[in-house]
């Protein structure tokens, strides 16, 4: 009876079946839009293409695609990855402007040329000439946040050590000599969920991994979060498993959480286990920052963890298996 009651609490998160697509928060038609794919016969990196695209038209709560998370300027840019695990490769493109379908770039970047990485107006340029239509990517909604941002006195900001006082005033801004800087609260809006992220794992243990985000609400333009970047925003390795974080990505992008988490699943760990060590190790250094992580394995299992902050103690992502054949939602405790 002890036996088994220990192996009870040692069960990973998820039941095991493949094929199955996870992504982060409840955005479910982007589930939806995946498991098609995969129903449909197409490979994991259509389903997680596809997933992430749905996302990025439906504007996922404002904070994945077009019309969301205005820069100190008033310009939403989008960032968005995908990779393959079978083959390592990998496409990113940060700092998009005019261009809605951000992981459709990605993916272009990934199968048109030989490199990973493709940044700010050039991606841009890039994207039309492989026929992606240049738009205006404000919509009103960015428009009255940018306006109201404005209004008060560009609060929230994520300038330091600066004069004028960026806690209470918009710039132009001049720095300040460093002796005198005070660490400032990170002013990070948790209700504002920031990424999808997608893993999708075919019947035949190959794994894909994705995201799109447009970034944080307020940004200094030309900043570049953690979503475009491969092994902080997601990780794909066919021989171990898939993860994908969401957050703030200026802390998270420092630890590499979707590689570490992939790489503790390859020695044996839980899903559960590799996400909860992730932000583990990111909690030592910002026990206050905001994020979570999910991660499943070759074998269809999954789990997620997230860092417990007042007003964030659950965090909800979706799942889709042979087993449900619809997309459920499933939530984690924060620790
Ligand atoms: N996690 C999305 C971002 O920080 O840009």
């Amino acid at each position: 009876m002890t036996t088994f009651l220990i192996y009870i609490f040692m069960l990973p998160f998820g039941h095991a079946t493949l094929p199955l697509v996870i992504n982060t928060w409840p955005f479910r038609d982007a589930t939806s839009a995946a498991w098609s794919v995969l129903q449909a016969g197409g490979s994991v990196l259509d389903a997680v293409e596809q997933g992430c695209s749905r996302c990025e038209v439906d504007q996922c709560d404002g904070s994945v695609g077009f019309g969301g998370s205005p820069d100190e300027n008033g310009e939403t840019t989008l960032d968005a990855m995908i990779m393959n695990g079978d083959t390592m490769e990998v496409g990113a493109v940060a700092d998009l402007r005019r261009i809605k379908n951000a992981i459709g770039v990605a993916r272009a970047v990934m199968q048109h040329t030989e490199h990973t990485f493709l940044v700010g107006e050039s991606a841009s340029v890039f994207a039309e000439n492989m026929g992606f239509t240049a738009e205006d990517l404000t919509t009103n909604k960015s428009l009255s946040i940018f306006t109201q941002w404005l209004k008060d006195n560009c609060q929230p900001n994520y300038r330091k050590s600066v004069l004028p006082d960026p806690s209470k005033n918009c710039g132009p801004y001049k720095p300040r000599a460093m002796s005198k800087q005070r660490q400032r609260e990170r002013q990070i809006d948790i209700h504002a969920h920031d990424t999808i992220g997608m893993i999708a794992i075919g019947q035949d243990g190959h794994v894909a991994a994705g995201t799109s985000t447009n970034g944080a609400n307020h940004k200094i333009p030309g900043r570049v979060g953690d979503s475009p970047v491969a092994g902080a925003g997601a990780y794909a390795d066919s021989t171990a498993g898939g993860a994908a974080a969401t957050g703030d990505g200026d802390v998270m992008m420092r630890f590499l959480p979707s590689f570490l988490a992939v790489e503790l699943m390859r020695t044996g760990a839980a899903p559960s286990s590799a996400c909860k060590t992730a932000i583990s190790r990111i909690k030592r250094y910002y026990p206050e920052f905001f994020g979570a992580v999910i991660c499943a394995n070759t074998t269809g299992h999954y789990g997620a963890a997230c860092n417990k902050l007042p007003g964030f103690s659950k965090f909800s992502f979706m799942v889709s298996d042979s087993q449900s054949n619809i997309p459920l939602l499933k939530s984690v405790d924060c620790f």
